[in-house]
């Protein structure tokens, strides 16, 4: 004899079932069945958000889903590491973040996150290289006539950059360093908003990566010094290094790596590890990254054990750096 079983019972039935099956978590064989969003922690328009939009639609392709890109500014790139750290480990807040990742625990002493225990690592990107560059009627020619520039007019010169935590910030700490000056920062969200007011004069001078300055230098809408790798960049060929003028303080490559919040699982991991390295061969990234002056990560390195192993050996090269140069975020 059949019995009909009340809709209420039928309900509570169902939830139970669903808990029994993991509370509906979803299950990480069907990831992704969402759009993922990737954070970026600086102003659109600048160079993290310009790597980030080259690689995301290639890895939105190979995911089979859409990848949204969500500008989340300040701190340094503080904030949105922060709000990925919190996020539901699930693969669907993906951070992007470069060496500020590294110099993060030196600048700020009450950072609400670990960036080596509160992530799990999913690859390195690129890592691109930076330029010295001016207003384009900043009176310095060169990079020889910029120190002397800078140290005899300190009290005046102003220097460009995406907070404390930025490396636009990191290389002018750098440039500090070298000359033996302590200038007068101005903060932006991004070094995108930064470089509008320099090709606007409104500041002196910034260190920023090339993939936001090679266009403008091209064009000569601002001035050039330096590139501050070790080898010249193939795309400014004119340029010096800041090694070739004798700053050798002055030398730094903004690395880029892919992160999720510590507690997703590893399937997840090897998805996105996985297409961010099909992107990272896709011919137009090459070819893009190639004009703005960088490359992408060979693929050795794009894996998690190699970026936790740089974002470690990063996190020791800095800290003490930035404790003796007394800088602070908070
Ligand atoms: C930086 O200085 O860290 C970057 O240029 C930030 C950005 O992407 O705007």
């Amino acid at each position: 004899m059949h019995r009909r079983i009340p809709l209420a019972t039928l309900a509570t039935l169902s939830m139970l079932t669903l808990a029994a099956c993991g509370g509906g978590e979803a299950d990480p064989a069907d990831y992704p069945d969402d759009d993922i969003t990737l954070v970026v922690p600086f102003a659109a328009g600048g160079p993290t958000d310009t790597v980030t939009r080259l690689i995301a639609e290639p890895m939105a392709e190979e995911l089979g889903t859409e990848i949204v890109v969500q500008n989340v500014e300040g701190a340094g790139g503080t904030v949105a590491a922060g709000q990925v750290a919190d996020a539901d480990p699930d693969g669907y807040e993906v951070l992007i973040h470069h060496i500020g990742m590294s110099t993060a625990p030196g600048l700020y002493p009450d950072l609400a996150y670990d960036p080596l225990e509160d992530f799990k690592t999913i690859g390195l990107v690129t890592d691109v290289p930076m330029t010295i560059v001016a207003r384009p009627d900043f009176e310095p020619e060169t990079l020889e006539e910029l120190a002397t520039y800078v140290e005899e007019n300190a009290d005046t010169v102003t220097l460009a950059n995406a907070g404390v935590g930025a490396a636009s910030q990191l290389c002018g700490l750098l440039i500090e360093q070298q000359l033996g000056v302590d200038l007068t920062e101005v903060p932006y969200d991004g070094t995108g908003p930064a470089l509008t007011d320099l090709v606007g004069g409104q500041v002196d001078f910034m260190c920023d990566q090339t993939t936001n300055t090679a266009g403008q230098i091209q064009s000569g809408d601002i001035k050039a010094y330096a590139v501050t790798t070790p080898e010249p960049v193939e795309a400014l060929p004119d340029l010096p290094t800041t090694a070739e003028a004798g700053w050798t303080d002055v030398e730094v490559g903004v690395w880029h790596g892919l992160y999720v919040p510590a507690d997703t699982p590893d399937e997840i991991v090897e998805k996105l590890t996985g297409a961010l390295e099909v992107a990272l061969q896709d011919q137009n990234v090459i070819d893009s990254m190639a004009d703005l002056g960088t490359t992408p990560s060979p693929a050795e390195d794009v894996t998690p054990d190699a970026h936790t192993a740089k974002l470690q050996e990063q996190i020791d090269l800095w800290t003490p750096i930035i404790e003796e140069s007394g800088v602070t975020g908070g």
